[in-house]
């Protein structure tokens, strides 16, 4: 095993991917379907080439080397973090025994299924940002999608060198599937309902880039912690790339907030549409929508298939070994709020089952800063008006809150009050309207939308006016 990727291969890969031909023609063969999808379903917009990082190296330092790259070029290929020849399982009925580096038969249909789920997401947000890049605010952000939408592609690599490597004929089956699955399709859509939703305008992806893309570093962050040590390794080196596009959704809405609260202070109005600016109040509403989707990702709050992967050892929690506890939980027991009644209450359940609830809740402390921090910017610009998450029951279809109706400061009410005030909670075919009509592309360097205030710098120590990409 070899931490130094291997560029000279057709697949760059850091897995000695030559030394298994029957694997690296399976690959080889799955290649050009990944690229026959990426040119149907990747970014529409033309381009002759784009200001890229492209992974070198796994290590610590310098991984990342930038250059303007041609999208269909992009070395997309099979990257794991460094093997730790001790590393130990951290959790579960195994605890304390080494990792596997084969799949045990008994866990083989749970560990593949979990791949596969992680695995449809990844294709399915570069389905679901195809379009974006028609109505750029910039050259910078231009750049930042392509970004976010190769290493979703090489996601998927990540997960299809398991399915292949470790998962024999199934995998295979399951690798070729999640080409064939697509964002919204009506005959075979993907797994998870956000992924389903459209992008359709860039507020969308910053709010996506920011609350969904963090529910897949989470995630993540679960299969990192799994006692299958390639699964882990993967996770590992994927959490690295999904760092920048938790970037790019932070400081995306940052700019649309910084941008509304200068308009709003030079004119001294909130209705800042006049001046081609997005409202503080449509701000609110698409953060209501896809924390409240991003929410559901996580699934029921109670689970015994999810305890099943714990105590197995599949999936950890966030952090585990950081976790104070005896790491097995057959006797600890936590809280979940539920209703009952047509009333919030907290109920205590055991810890194993409330796992996917454990996960939420890390995931809504880590939400919480996005929003510290852009109320921070109006504070600065001395607005008093203040973003907020929802209740954690607002506008939700999976788990113990759906089929209820939440309002986001928590109160239960019925269907009608619902459907007359949804209207002031998630956006509505007017905000939607409106914020569609600001969609503009800028595509001279420099230059930016009206809507959104520039970036503090540009990416890699390039300026803000650099030429990011080059259409064709
Ligand atoms: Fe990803
Ligand atoms: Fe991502």
């Amino acid at each position: 095993m070899t931490s130094s990727i291997d560029y000279t291969e057709r697949i760059p890969n850091n897995v000695d991917l030559s030394s298994d031909r029957r694997l690296q023609r399976a690959l080889e063969s799955w290649q050009p379907k990944f690229l026959q999808w990426w040119s149907e379903m990747g970014p529409a917009l033309p381009t002759q080439d784009v200001y890229l990082r492209t992974a070198v190296s796994v290590g610590r330092e310098g991984w990342a080397h930038f250059d303007h790259v041609a999208l269909p070029e992009y070395r997309w290929g099979i990257f794991l973090s460094e093997r730790d020849p001790d590393r130990r399982i951290a959790f579960g009925e195994h605890k304390g025994e080494p990792v596997w580096q084969q799949v045990p038969g008994e866990y083989r249909a749970d560990l593949q299924r979990l791949i596969v789920i992680q695995g449809d997401t990844e294709p399915a947000s570069v389905e679901q940002q195809r379009h974006l890049g028609m109505t750029a605010p910039s050259l910078y952000d231009l750049r930042n999608l392509f970004q976010v939408n190769v290493e979703e592609g090489r996601h998927l690599w990540a997960m299809v060198y398991l399915l292949h490597a470790y998962f024999g004929r199934t995998g295979r089956e399951e690798a070729e599937a999640l080409l064939h699955r697509n964002s919204g399709s009506d005959d075979s859509p993907r797994i998870l309902g956000a992924f389903n939703e459209e992008t359709p305008d860039w507020l969308s992806f910053y709010m996506f880039t920011y609350f969904t893309d963090r529910d897949g570093k989470y995630q993540l962050g679960t299969l990192k912690e799994s006692a299958f040590d390639p699964l882990s390794r993967t996770c590992q080196f994927m959490l690295k790339e999904e760092a920048h596009h938790m970037f790019v959704g932070t400081t995306g809405v940052d700019r649309v907030v910084e941008r509304t609260a200068q308009i709003m202070r030079e004119h001294d109005t909130a209705d800042v549409r006049a001046f081609g600016g997005i409202p503080l109040e449509i701000v609110q509403k698409y953060i209501n929508f896809h924390y409240s989707v991003s929410l559901d990702l996580f699934g029921s709050e109670t689970s015994t298939n999810v305890a099943n992967y714990f105590t197995a050892g599949l999936k950890g929690r966030w952090q585990e070994e950081r976790r104070k506890d005896d790491h097995v939980l057959a006797e600890a027991v936590a809280t979940v709020t539920q209703v009952e009644d047509g009333r919030i209450v907290e109920a205590e359940t055991p810890a194993l089952v409330a796992l996917n609830n454990d996960l939420r809740g890390e995931y809504i402390a880590d939400c919480q800063n996005g929003v510290t921090r852009w109320n921070r910017i109006l504070e600065d610009a001395g607005i008093d008006h203040r973003l907020r998450l929802p209740h954690v029951g607002f506008h939700r279809e999976v788990g113990a809150f759906a089929g209820h109706h939440v309002t986001p400061d928590g109160r239960v009410v019925t269907a009608q009050e619902w459907d007359a005030r949804k209207g002031d909670w998630l956006p509505t075919d007017d905000d939607r309207a409106y914020v569609a009509s600001l969609m503009q592309p800028v595509y001279e360097p420099g230059k930016i939308a009206a809507w959104v205030a520039p970036p503090k710098q540009g990416i890699n120590g390039r300026p803000f006016d650099y030429e990011y990409v080059h259409l064709a």
